[in-house]
């Protein structure tokens, strides 16, 4: 079984649900606290063994770049400054030299577009997915998880989690075929189901680890729905040729690609640090 060594993380969508915040600068460069989203997720992927990482950008996307490179005027300052927390701080997010590749999505025709995009990055070997504008609350993180359950049973896998019933057509959703304790084989997904016809409440959440077969499946997928070319789509037909898992990981995510998932998620991730914690905690009960 080949280990997953590289993740693909798609930046170039509009961002559309949390505009005007994101008219000048790329959604996934939102702060949570006080780092920006993708800190979160790369993060998470580093924990999980991840060796390299795949951006898939657009236009208006070069502050993520930067981010993970050295700002060597500011850290000139802040070490004269003598500023060394701070400086270490922002060193966390350097990546080391070769560490990460991007590659172009010229228009946003659609997540599986995105991710067909990395192709030729990721080669012929298995590879994980992490949405960006997903974060997640919980130790040891979502793919590490993930990667050391794929370790011992290979194939493809999603990672999900309960939402209540009346919510389903709202996520794209799993039918599980069999149960061992969290992992659960599954027989299909459906997007935004009708709570009457939903296969279950596992929503689909925004990691996904998937076999190189997945791609030549994207070369033929035609637009789905709201006219994108649509990862679940591919994923159902593969589906229907390899082993697929659904992870019902231990944590909780935050979709900060809504204005009010992302406010969630301030407060949720504030509250986690301590020197914020109790402020936090007094200000919301009195608003
Ligand atoms: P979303 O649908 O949440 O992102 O896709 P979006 O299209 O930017 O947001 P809205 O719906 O207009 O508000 C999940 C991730 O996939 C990327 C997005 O950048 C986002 O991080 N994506 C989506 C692409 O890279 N390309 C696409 O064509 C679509």
């Amino acid at each position: 079984m080949k280990p997953i060594r590289k993740v693909v993380i798609p930046v170039a969508g509009h961002g559309t649900r949390v505009l005007p915040a994101t008219k000048a600068f790329p959604k996934e460069l939102l702060p949570v606290v006080d780092r920006p989203l993708i800190h979160y997720v790369v993060e998470e992927a580093f924990e999980a063994g991840i060796e390299h990482v795949v951006f898939v950008t657009g236009r208006n996307k070069a502050a993520i770049e930067d981010y993970f490179d050295h700002a060597f005027e500011l850290e000139t300052s802040l070490k004269e400054k003598g500023k060394v927390e701070i400086l270490e701080d922002v060193q966390s997010s350097v990546f080391q030299p070769g560490q990460m590749s991007f590659t172009r999505q010229q228009a946003p025709a659609g997540l599986g577009h995105a991710i067909w995009c990395a192709r030729d990055i990721i080669g012929d070997e298995p590879f994980a997915i992490s949405l960006p504008d997903v974060i997640v609350r919980g130790a040891p993180g979502c793919l590490k998880q993930m990667v050391d359950q794929y370790n011992q049973v290979g194939g493809n896998m999603i990672a999900v989690e309960e939402v209540p019933r009346e919510e389903v057509h709202k996520y794209g959703v799993i039918a599980p075929k069999s149960t061992d304790g969290r992992l659960m084989e599954m027989s299909g997904m459906v997007e935004k189901p009708a709570v009457e016809d939903a296969p279950s409440n596992f929503s689909i959440m925004g990691r996904y680890i998937l076999q190189p077969e997945i791609f030549a499946l994207l070369a033929k997928t035609g637009k789905g729905a709201g006219g994108e070319i649509q990862l679940t789509d591919a994923m159902a037909e593969l589906l229907s040729q390899q082993q697929f898992f659904a992870l019902n990981y231990e944590g909780e995510s935050h979709d900060c690609g809504s204005k009010l998932g992302w406010m969630k998620a301030n407060l949720a991730f504030g509250v986690d640090r301590p020197e914020f914690a109790a402020d936090l905690k007094a200000f919301a009960k009195e608003l």
